[in-house]
C-alpha cells in the first residue's frame, strides 16, 4: 500500500486526478470504477478542467459506479446516477452508453445485483477502482458486517451512514435505507485501487482501516491485502499515523 500525503483537499485532489489521467493516458479503453460522496468531487472537476484543456480523452473510457441508492429514479438529485452526471460524466466526452451504475430502479434485488455483476464481467472487470472511505470503514456501501461479501448485493445502511449522508437529503426520512453496491471481491479484483480521504474527521478510521487488523467490522481493511493500492490523504487525514 503506497500512502501519497496531500497538503488539502486540493492538493489531494489533483494529485489523485494525476493517477486517474495517468491510467486514461495509458489505457485508453481503460475501465475506469467510479465513487461518489463529497471526497471525489475535487478530483472529478480537475479532471474535467484537464479534458476541457484538452489534455484528456474520455471517449473510449468504460465506467462502473460502486453503488447506487435502491429506490431513487436516476432524475432524483440525491441519487448517484444524477452526481456522476452532474460532476464527471455530462462535462467530459465519455460515452454516455459506457457509463455503468446499479439500476436503483429494479426492485428485485436478485435481479439488479446479478445484472450489476454481468455488467462489470462484459467489461473486463476493472483497471482502476476509485474509493472513498466512509466514517465507520465502509468502501461502496459494504458496511461493518461479519463478512465480506463477494459480488453485488442489496445492503441495509447502518445507522451511522443514514445519519452521514441525512445533509443532503430534506430530512432523515427521505435518506434510502438500502443500497445496491459492488462487493469486496469485485473492488479487490480490481487491477489498480486508489483510495481518497480528506479531513480530520476521518482520521480514525484510516488509522483503523490501514493500520489495524483485518476485519469485515472495518470493511477498507481488507485493501491491505491488495497487492496495488493507493491512497491519497491529505495531512488531517493523516494526522493519526
Ligand atoms: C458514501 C458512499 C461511499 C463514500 C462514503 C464517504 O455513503 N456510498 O462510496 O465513499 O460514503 O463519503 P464522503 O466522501 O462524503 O465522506
Amino acid at each position: 500500500m503506497k500512502i501519497i500525503k496531500a497538503k488539502d483537499y486540493n492538493d489531494m485532489s489533483r494529485k489523485a486526478a494525476n493517477v486517474i489521467s495517468a491510467q486514461v493516458i495509458m489505457k485508453p479503453g481503460c475501465v475506469l470504477g467510479l465513487a461518489t460522496g463529497s471526497t471525489p468531487i475535487g478530483t472529478y472537476a480537475q479532471l474535467v478542467e484537464w479534458y476541457q484543456k484538452g489534455d484528456l480523452d474520455f471517449s473510449e473510457v468504460t465506467t462502473v459506479n460502486l453503488d447506487e441508492y435502491k429506490g431513487l429514479p436516476r432524475d432524483n438529485d440525491q441519487s448517484y446516477y444524477y452526481f456522476m452526471n452532474h460532476h464527471l460524466f455530462s462535462k467530459v466526452n465519455v460515452d454516455p452508453a459506457r457509463t455503468f451504475l446499479p439500476d436503483g430502479m429494479e426492485p428485485d434485488s436478485g435481479k439488479a445485483c446479478s445484472d450489476y455483476n454481468k455488467v462489470i464481467a462484459d467489461a473486463g472487470g476493472i483497471d482502476l477502482q476509485l474509493l472513498g472511505l466512509g466514517h465507520n470503514g465502509h468502501i461502496g456501501f459494504n458496511e461493518p458486517s461479519d463478512v465480506f461479501e463477494a459480488g453485488t448485493h442489496c445492503v441495509d445502511l447502518t445507522e451511522s451512514t443514514i445519519k452521514a449522508n441525512q445533509r443532503f437529503f430534506a430530512s432523515i426520512e427521505e435518506v434510502p435505507r438500502q443500497a445496491y453496491t459492488m462487493g469486496i471481491q469485485t473492488i479487490m479484483q480490481a487491477k489498480k485501487v486508489l483510495v481518497v480521504v480528506s479531513g480530520e474527521d476521518k482520521a480514525a478510521i484510516v488509522k483503523e482501516a490501514f493500520f489495524g487488523p483485518i476485519t469485515p467490522r472495518v470493511q477498507a481493511s481488507v485493501l491491505q491485502l491488495h497487492s496495488d493500492v493507493t491512497v491519497v490523504a491529505d495531512e488531517a487525514a493523516l494526522s493519526l499515523i
